[in-house]
């Protein structure tokens, strides 16, 4: 029987989300889209890391134009069923969005759904796993309301456990860059979380958002760039004790003697082209020396050729030694992607 399944990512990565599927899986055929969800009619279901570009994808129910029109549909999960109602993607970055507006009307529609079928979805979003997720998708807030689609999803480490995968994060003010999202958001989608005591490294540091927010979860951190860092950052002192460590020089020029003798975390977000950063990030989860929980690897998409490399550089982050590797493209994210491994 022919199933029907669905992808949310960010409006302009529509294309290339299609060319990466047309490899990796032929048996899908273009059903219908709308900004920031595909869908495709597919031979057989399943389709876990099919795309780099997808932050949500499960089966299609189909689409909805009341309340009523999704209770029926959402005969299709068992009572109890967690309830992922979201927006999809805008046409500009999450942290652009006036966040006095976004999600306001996919948080209309859950209470409205949660009103009118009382008992029917569990009471938390984040979904454990094995659980049913019902997936509810409607236009951003900020934009015309298009309808509602409906799909429904269960639970694994394929998909965020949030609505949608993943929020944005709304960036702190004490936060010194728009990368204390990038990171936040890849813990959360990844549910890959670094712990108060541990130590990370980070390729590519300033000004240093990505540090301040695993300085805050309480880590150790050493920074590894050239540019300067945030005195935020430097002055940084947990209540543990942790601290930030700066190593102002180039990736390739880092001593092994100034680093930890082994860390737990290796978080890389130099603008460097991938083939470039995929480099340094060999020689540091080396030098972790087998100590390694997790690596957060952006790669950076400037352009159509880092998208055709995209194959020859999952096979060399499939040899970093991890256990599994998941990608996908977060609500901060600009031309980028994120690689997450665990070990
Ligand atoms: C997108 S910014 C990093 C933002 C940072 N992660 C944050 O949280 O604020 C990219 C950084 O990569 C650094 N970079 C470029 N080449 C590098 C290299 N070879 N070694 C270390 N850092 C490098 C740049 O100096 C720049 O600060």
């Amino acid at each position: 029987m022919d199933a029907f399944v669905w992808f949310t990512h960010q409006p302009a990565s529509a294309s290339w989300l299609k060319r990466e599927l047309a490899d990796k899986r032929p048996d899908l055929r273009f059903a219908f889209s709308r900004p920031g969800l595909t869908t495709f009619k597919a031979a057989r279901t399943g389709v876990d890391g099919a795309s780099s570009f997808a932050r949500a994808h499960g089966h299609s129910l189909g689409r909805a134009a009341s309340v009523d029109d999704v209770l029926a549909l959402a005969a299709a999960v068992p009572a109890g069923a967690v309830l992922h109602v979201f927006e999809r993607d805008p046409d500009r970055p999450a942290d652009e969005r006036d966040q006095a507006i976004a999600g306001t009307r996919a948080a209309a529609l859950d209470t409205a759904l949660r009103a009118a079928a009382p008992g029917r979805f569990g009471e938390g979003v984040e979904a454990r796993a094995g659980e049913h997720v019902l997936d509810v998708i409607v236009a951003p807030a900020e934009h015309e309301d298009d309808g509602i689609f409906v799909g429904w999803h269960r639970h694994d480490a394929s998909h965020g456990p949030f609505p949608g995968g993943v929020p944005h994060v709304a960036i702190p003010p004490g936060a010194p860059s728009r990368a204390w999202a990038k990171i936040e958001e890849a813990i959360r989608w990844s549910g890959l979380v670094p712990r108060a005591g541990e130590r990370a490294i980070e390729l590519g540091s300033a000004p240093g958002g990505a540090s301040f927010a695993l300085l805050e979860r309480g880590l150790d951190v050493h920074g590894v760039d050239p540019g300067a860092m945030d005195p935020r950052v430097l002055g940084y002192v947990g209540a543990g004790g942790n601290r930030f460590t700066h190593h102002a020089v180039p990736a390739a020029k880092v001593a092994r003697k100034d680093l930890p003798r082994t860390f737990e975390w290796l978080v890389s977000d130099v603008n460097l082209a991938p083939m470039v950063a995929l480099k340094y990030v060999e020689r540091f989860v080396a030098l972790a020396h087998g100590g390694l929980r997790g690596a957060f690897i952006t790669l950076k998409l400037n352009d159509d050729g880092v998208f055709e490399a995209l194959p020859r550089l999952a096979l060399r982050i499939g040899k970093l030694g991890a256990t599994r590797v998941r990608y996908t493209q977060l609500p901060s994210h600009r031309s980028e992607i994120v690689a997450i491994l665990e070990r």
